[in-house]
């Protein structure tokens, strides 16, 4: 399959990539400065053996057949708009984390991304309550695999995004419908809070048990 990720040189765009490109996804790395993320695609390239390629986030967004969304979630507005149609009906895999930016409970940085963009795409929230750091460890120290929380409303686009949280490594736990993410937002804040008086070491996770 073929992964646009907007804002790919990041630290969750880097995490993913290598992830997918392991498991043999053409990937196409979208960042502002072209110099940066070529070298950022090459290293990626040459430590998994995957394609991937550096591109701008325009050509990221038009070559995806998945789109994820990876950029600091204050930008993403003015991006969904010049992107427009280039995202037209894909599905776009929301990893952002607005930290309060909307009003909390009442709707999500995944929903007031679906308004920004205007036109329809098949919105999928994922990842948002799992640290970077954790991307290339999704089984823990003691053997238990991270759970990666997602919600969306068309369900064929979330079998997607669940085979794709598997390739990364953790358990993919659908949530519901993409209003699922106002709770998701929320947290994130709780996870930063609960991982710092855990230690601070950016290492913990949600897991949910039977
Ligand atoms: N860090 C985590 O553990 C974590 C976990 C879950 C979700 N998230 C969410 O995932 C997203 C990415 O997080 P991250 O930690 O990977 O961030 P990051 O390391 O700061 O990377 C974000 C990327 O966005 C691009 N960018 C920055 N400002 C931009 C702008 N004004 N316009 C266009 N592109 C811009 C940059 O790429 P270029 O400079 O190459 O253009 C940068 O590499 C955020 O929304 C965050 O809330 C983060």
């Amino acid at each position: 399959m073929r992964i646009g990720i907007l804002g790919g040189t990041g630290r969750m765009g880097r995490g993913l990539a290598k992830a997918w490109a392991k498991k043999g996804h053409e990937i196409f790395l979208g960042s502002r400065f072209p110099d940066k993320v070529q070298q950022v695609a090459q290293q990626i390239a040459n430590e998994t053996g995957g394609k991937v390629y550096g591109v701008d986030l325009e050509t990221a967004a038009d070559e995806g057949e998945v789109v994820v969304l990876s950029l600091p979630y204050r930008t993403c507005s003015d991006w969904l708009k010049r992107l427009g149609n280039k995202l037209r009906g894909k599905i776009i895999i929301d990893i952002t984390n607005p930290f309060g930016a909307v009003p909390e409970g009442q709707t999500s940085g995944v929903e007031e991304n679906a308004k920004a963009l205007e036109i329809p795409a098949r919105w999928v929230a994922a990842f948002k309550t799992n640290f970077w750091t954790t991307l290339d460890s999704p089984v823990n120290k003691d053997g238990i695999t991270r759970d990666c929380f997602f919600c969306g409303d068309d369900n064929e686009a979330k079998k997607v995004v669940a085979e794709l949280i598997s390739q990364v490594g953790f358990r993919p736990v659908d949530c519901g419908p993409l209003k699922a993410a106002r709770i998701l937002d929320l947290m994130v804040p709780l996870m930063i809070d609960l991982d710092r008086f855990f230690g601070g070491k950016g290492v913990c996770s949600w897991k949910l048990l039977d």
